[in-house]
């Protein structure tokens, strides 16, 4: 980086750093997070930054804020190779990598109506993932297949 190149976005002293994100995601990952700016904290964004090890990636860095497991599972959704990065007092003093399993339950509904997940009984949604990017999940009670635009919507 030139001397008068400057980060997109500077670093922050507390929060969390979600980086890595596939080019044109981070939206969607402040989308599935619930985040929408009027929590009072400082959200920024940078898109189309150039990475070493995906050529373009997204980042999000989210100040004052932890994330809880149940968040990064569905992150993964979404992004599944983003980095979550804790920061504090400007120091990253954790990293970890999201992680999409093969079965994704508890997270998604269904979105077959007639579906028996959908109904009084007690069953819970339960999807395999056929495919990670594009996201691909399938209901293994009725074989509807959903989509990241999809998963979105109940978000
Ligand atoms: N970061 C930040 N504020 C800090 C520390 C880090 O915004 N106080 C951001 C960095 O800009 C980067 C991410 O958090 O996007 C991870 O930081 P770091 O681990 O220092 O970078 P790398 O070593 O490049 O990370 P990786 O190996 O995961 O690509
Ligand atoms: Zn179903």
């Amino acid at each position: 980086m030139s001397s008068r190149e400057e980060l997109h976005v500077r670093k922050i002293r507390n929060g969390t750093v979600i980086d890595h994100i596939a080019p044109g995601h981070a939206l969607d990952v402040l989308r599935i997070l619930g985040i929408n700016g009027r929590e009072g904290v400082v959200v920024s964004i940078a898109m189309n930054v150039s990475s070493k090890r995906f050529g373009k990636k997204d980042v999000v860095k989210i100040e004052e804020r932890q994330l809880a497991p149940q968040e990064l599972d569905r992150i993964a959704l979404i992004a599944p190779n983003a980095t979550i990065n804790l920061v504090k007092d400007f120091d990253v003093i954790k990293k970890e990598k999201v992680h999409l399993p093969d079965t994704i339950t508890g997270i998604v509904r269904c979105a077959n109506p007639a579906c028996i997940s959908n109904s009084r009984e007690p069953v819970a949604p339960d999807f395999k993932v056929e495919s990670s990017e594009p996201l691909r999940i399938r209901c293994r009670f009725c074989g509807r297949t959903m989509e990241k635009s999809d998963v979105l919507k109940q978000f």
